[in-house]
């Protein structure tokens, strides 16, 4: 019956970040260590054990699903999951977090699918400074992406912007006039310590400082709205865009956590923050039932944490997951 997954807390979770890749096409330097070694095909889900697993969350109540990556459009025939989870009763929001490198091509068959809305990756409008930060990302591949979504019919898409010290920070502004433009909206994501990368103390920025500097220049109205997410968002007078703040350090929205995320390899995490994991594969793949498939899943909201504790840890994490195999 739908609604039944409720944790220790109280939390109901309603939505499933869903990863079918931790493969992508650029290198980002806050995701990916330089040497980056992929998974096997073995280990990673068919796209058919994908599509049980979002039937199985959906039966027990998942409305929202966001498929993530890696980059989810590298992953061969992904149209035929798409497709079908566009398709599936229950499912009332089908969303998509890329880097929008693949999305001159695939915006339309996107659209055509009923997914309802795009997260597109925007770190800088600087054409070298996008190829330092990605390592191997075009720029202008990812800006004619975006322009494809909103010829497709896409509203109310969203740029991610990670704030870094020294690489970006100078950008708020371009970046947000960029958004304010195009009828966008824009998120401001403090970096999160996952996976041992590098010293990320040094570059880290709170929402609390690029909001400081975004408020120089434009009055900023707060919204109450709340996606259930991390986001808290404000509107700009005579703009129907939203500026989002993703705040895991500086603000605590885990109190309001209403989802769960699942790996590449069939892992369900249910904080992104916390190691604690159930492996959903072997129940796939040593033929299990559905009802041994939804009674793991119900079960791994006895481990669901109280929250995530990435406070102290930006240069020694402990979460050692990289975010390219956890989707966020
Ligand atoms: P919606 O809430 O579905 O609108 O999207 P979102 O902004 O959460 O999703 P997106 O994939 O665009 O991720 C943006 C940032 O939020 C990424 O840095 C994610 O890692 C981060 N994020 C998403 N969910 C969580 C969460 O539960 N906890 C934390 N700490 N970060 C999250
Ligand atoms: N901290 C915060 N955000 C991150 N992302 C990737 N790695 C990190 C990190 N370490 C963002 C990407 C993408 C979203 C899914 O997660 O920029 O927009
Ligand atoms: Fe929920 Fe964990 Fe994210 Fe906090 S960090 S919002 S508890 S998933």
């Amino acid at each position: 019956s739908p609604g039944t997954l409720v944790d220790k807390y109280g939390r109901h979770v309603t939505y499933v970040r869903l990863s079918i890749t931790d493969r992508c096409d650029f290198r980002c330097t806050y995701c990916m260590a330089e040497e980056m070694t992929f998974l096997p095909r073995s280990e990673v889900m068919s796209l058919e054990e994908s599509l049980r697993v979002a039937r199985a969350f959906v039966s027990l109540g998942v409305s929202k699903l966001r498929l993530t990556g890696g980059e989810p459009l590298v992953r061969k025939n992904v149209m035929w999951l798409i497709e079908r989870l566009g398709a599936l009763p229950g499912l009332d929001n089908l969303v998509l977090t890329t880097n929008g490198s693949q999305l001159d091509r695939f915006a339309a068959p996107l659209k055509a699918a009923g997914v309802r809305r795009l997260n597109i990756s925007l770190d800088t409008l600087d054409r070298e400074r996008f190829r330092r930060i990605t390592r191997i990302g075009d720029l202008d591949k990812v800006l004619r992406g975006i322009d494809a979504a909103s010829a497709a019919g896409f509203t109310r898409t969203k740029l991610n912007t990670v704030m870094m010290r020294g690489t970006n920070d100078d950008e708020f502004l371009a970046l947000t006039r960029f958004a304010v433009e195009r009828q966008l909206d824009i998120s401001f994501i403090e970096e999160m310590p996952l996976g041992d990368i590098h010293d990320r103390s040094r570059t880290y920025i709170s929402s609390e400082e690029t909001r400081e500097m975004l408020g120089r220049h434009f009055e900023l109205i707060p919204s109450t709205e709340n996606s259930g997410g991390p986001a808290r968002y404000w509107r700009i007078p005579g703009s129907e865009s939203r500026i989002g703040f993703i705040s895991p350090h500086s603000h605590n929205f885990c109190d309001s956590c209403n989802r769960v995320r699942v790996t590449a390899k069939g892992e369900l995490y249910p904080c992104l923050g916390q190691n604690d994991a159930l492996n959903l594969l072997p129940i796939l793949r040593d033929g299990g039932n559905d009802d041994a498939l939804r009674q793991a899943i119900t079960d791994s909201m006895g481990i669901k944490p109280f929250g995530h504790d990435f406070t102290q840890q930006m240069d020694a994490p402990q979460v050692v997951r990289f975010m390219s195999m956890t989707g966020g």
